[in-house]
Formats: structure tokens, sequence, C-alpha cells
């Protein structure tokens, strides 16, 4: 103990990368449990960037334990080439670890999810095509091909050809890939398997061990709580859980080792990909913070659609994950608007109101925000240290915020960088706060 869950609470790209990678400083351990190259999780410090996808947002950290959870998926391929770039530029990878029963994403996943995609059409949900969906529909068909199965040719054939077998039929437009010639894949794997293995174990002990050193470990979510694929807008989802419940499952400890959830939301709203989206902003307005918030996915360079702080629905994620503390990021990007709208119900089609966000798709599909008017401020942030440095509207509006979810500050973000932070006074006496420098 302790153990700390670091979650999206809203649809994904928060900002879980920097926060995870300001906490784990102090851990001893950062474990990602679920999600796999779906993510894109960027780290800004001393003026370099990192985008990482798979790799633990502690692998900056030299020698500390990273640990790749059973719950991810792994494209093998995105995960050595991400490894030959931090060693390229000189990370200390030999803390990493991954977990043996974790399960991989194969190129005929990749395809199957562009196929998919592609027979929906206008209805597409817009994934990220690397293959997460139909991985996760293996593992849970149980023709998954494990971490282990990397190790054992006869083991890695047998699977490959049992995966494949109820697949042919979607797969016909790619009968003749070499992609999915049985030994060139089977070679593939093995080939990757010769490069992970001295990173694969048995990572819920590792882990187990760390909580039982009373060390710190953090827990790192991908995606957000709207993108659940049991409590976010179905099917326009992921096919993991990212709330924190699934930390438990996706890195192999009990509900008692979590003792704190942070979760990890932007002043206002992003969402990438098709589905409903209540406080969206089209128009110059839009354009503005997409632009101000580089608000472009760091997996896909899709443009993200941008819309005002929805707090139907951050209610709700704090609720589904329990959230122990918020961190507010992106700030800055509020500063020189006149007046910020901050939604805090819903009116659906036919005038009713929700103050609570709504579990039928049909009224979610048509809910739209309705907004309180906060004053904005014009003061740039980036020098901000403490709370009392921010312009009396912008404290107005987070306290706003944290009154009205019921969960306290703890972290704000006024800049990508990982010294542009506010640690605030409600953050003193948690366990993933810094401490006290007097
Ligand atoms: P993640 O997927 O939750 O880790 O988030 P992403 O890395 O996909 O997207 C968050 C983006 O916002 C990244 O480009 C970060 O560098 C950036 N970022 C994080 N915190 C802040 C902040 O407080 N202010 C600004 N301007 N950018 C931030
Ligand atoms: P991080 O960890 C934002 C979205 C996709 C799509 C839906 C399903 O960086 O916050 P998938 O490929 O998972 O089947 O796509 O989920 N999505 C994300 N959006 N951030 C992410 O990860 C995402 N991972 C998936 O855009 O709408
Ligand atoms: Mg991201």
């Amino acid at each position: 103990m302790p153990g700390i869950v670091i979650v999206g609470a809203q649809w994904g790209d928060e900002g879980k990368g920097k926060i995870t990678d300001l906490l784990a400083e102090r851990a001893d351990a950062i474990v990602r449990f679920q999600g796999g190259n779906n993510a894109g999780h960027t780290i800004v410090r001393d003026g370099q960037t990192w985008k990482l996808h798979l790799m633990p947002s502690g692998i900056l950290h030299p020698g500390k334990l990273c640990v790749i959870g059973n719950g991810v998926v792994i494209d093998p391929k995105v995960l050595t080439d991400e490894l030959d770039e931090l060693r390229r530029r000189r990370v200390d990878t030999s803390g990493l670890r991954i977990s043996a029963n974790a399960h991989l994403i194969m190129p005929y996943h990749m395809m199957l999810d562009h196929a998919g995609e592609a027979k929906l059409g206008k209805l597409q949900i817009g994934t990220t095509r690397r293959g997460i969906g139909p991985c996760y529909a293996d593992k849970a068909a149980r023709l998954g091909i494990r971490v282990q199965d990397l190790l054992d040719e006869k083991i890695l054939k047998k699977k490959i050809v049992a995966a494949l077998e109820p697949k042919w039929h979607s797969l016909r437009p790619f009968a003749r890939d070499p992609r999915l010639d049985l030994q060139a894949m089977t070679d593939d794997y093995l080939t990757y398997g010769h490069r992970l293995e001295r990173y694969i174990t048995d990572t819920s002990r590792l882990v187990l061990d760390k909580l039982d050193e009373d060390a710190l470990v953090v827990f790192e979510g991908a995606q957000g709580a709207l993108l659940d694929i049991d409590h976010g807008t179905y099917p326009f989802v992921t096919s993991s859980n990212p709330v924190a419940g699934a930390a438990c499952i996706g890195a192999g400890v009990g509900p008692k080792d979590i003792d704190e959830v942070w979760g990890v939301t932007k002043a206002y709203g992003t969402r990438v990909g098709s589905g409903p989206f209540p406080t969206e902003l089209e128009g110059e307005l839009a354009d503005l913070m997409r632009e101000r918030g580089g608000e472009y996915g760091t997996t896909t360079g899709r443009p993200r659609r941008v819309g005002w702080l929805d707090l139907v629905a951050l209610h709700y994620a704090a609720r589904i994950n329990s959230l122990t503390a918020l961190a507010v990021t992106k700030l800055d990007v509020l500063s020189g608007l006149d007046q910020i709208s901050v939604c805090t119900r819903y009116r659906g089609a036919e005038g009713a109101e929700f103050d609570y966000f709504p579990y039928h798709q049909s009224v979610l599909h048509h809910a739209v925000g309705e907004y309180v008017e906060m004053p904005g401020w014009s003061e740039d942030l980036s020098e901000c240290r403490s709370e009392s440095d921010l312009p009396a509207a912008a404290r107005e509006y987070l306290a706003f915020v944290a009154d009205f979810v019921g969960v306290p500050i703890a972290l704000i973000g006024i800049g990508p960088s990982r010294d542009e932070i506010i640690w605030t006074e409600a953050s003193r006496g948690m366990a993933g706060a810094a401490p006290v420098v007097s």
C-alpha cells in the first residue's frame, strides 16, 4: 500500500500521461492495466516530447518497475518499436515487465478492425484501427494469443490456426495478404518473443510484492470513463473498461489494494471518433480551442471534437470510479475567453431535463447541454505555481467544478510541460501528493 489509480474522467486524452509521470516521481511501480496502443500518452519534460502508446508513463524515471499488466492488449511490433525508440533516446528501459497473460494483437485483428469500420460506413465508431476491439473479442471468445504463447512455437502455431479458423469469411478480402501466411506470422511473433522474453513474467506477483512493501504503486488507465465498454456511450466506446475497478482485474490486485483514485479531466471537453458529445461546440470557438489546446489525436492525428466542460458526465465519472481527487488539466487553454460555459444538466429531445447521465442511448443521442455562464479571465497562467497565483475567475471556475462533482481538485495543469502544474492545498495529505516543501 498505497495504490493509486489514475483514470481518464472524460473521453480520453485528458492528460493522464503527464499526471502519471508526475506521480511516478515518488512511486515505486507504474502499471498499465487496460487498453493497448489505441492510447497515446504525452509527456513533455525538459523541452522534449514523449508520446507513449504501450509503455507505462513511468518509464522516464530510470529503473522504476514499469508493468504492462494482463489487462492490456499488446501489439508486439508497436512495443518493440517503442523500446527501440526509447533506447535510441537513451532511456533506461530495464524496469519494464510484461505480463505473460496479456493478450497479443495479431495482424488479423487490425484487418478485422479496418473491415468492421468499412462495413459500418457512416455508422462507424471511428476506432483507432489498431485491432483493439477484435483482440478483446478473441480474448472473450477464448481464442486469444497471449504473451506466454510467444515462447513456444508449437503452441503459438496451433493457437493461430484455431483463432483464424472462424475468421476466414471476414478475412476474405485479405486472403492473399502475406501477413496472414501461417509460417511467416509464427516466425514474426517468435522473433518478437525472443526480443521481449527478458521482460515477460508474473507481473501480478511483482505488483503485490511492491504493495506488501508499502511502496507507492500507480495504476495508469488509458482512454476514459465515457469510452468504457460497460458504462460509456455504447457502442461508441472502446473494448475495455477504463474505469478504476478494472485496475484490479487488469493488474491482478484486489480492491483493497486501491487507496486513491485520481480522475483526470480537461477544463473543457474533447472527443475523438463518433458518438454522443452533448456539450460539443462547432465553428470559430471550437476552432480556437482546438488550435490553442493542440487538440489533434496523439495516436491517429485526427482533429479532436471540442466542447465545454460537461459536469453531468464528470459527476457520473466520479461516481463509477469512486474518484477521491481530480486533476484538472489545460486550464491555460481557456485564458482569454470573456465567458466560460459549464454544463450542469442536459435537455432531451422532448424538453425533458436530466441531472444525471442518462442510461438510454436514444436520450443520450439527443441530449444537449444546459449551461451556467461564468466569467472568464485574460491572464496567461503559465507562470502560476500556486492557487493564489491564479486569477480570481479561474479559482471560481475550479471551485464550482469541485463543488458540483463533490471531489477535491489535487492538481491543476496550466501548460503541457511537467513543471506547468499547481499542487493544491486540497492535495496535502493525499498519498499521491507531492511532499510540502517549507
Ligand atoms: P492522455 O492520453 O490522457 O495521456 O492525453 P494526451 O497526451 O493524448 O493529450 C493531452 C495533451 O495535452 C498532450 O499534448 C499534453 O502534452 C497536453 N497537456 C497536458 N496537460 C496540459 C495542460 O495543463 N495544459 C496544456 N496546454 N496542455 C496540456
Ligand atoms: P488515451 O489513452 C481518445 C476512441 C477512438 C474511438 C473509440 C474506439 O490516449 O486517452 P478503439 O480503437 O479503442 O476501438 O476505438 O475510442 N479512443 C480514444 N480516444 N483517447 C484514447 O486513448 C482513445 N483510445 C480509443 O477514437 O472513438
Ligand atoms: Mg491520448
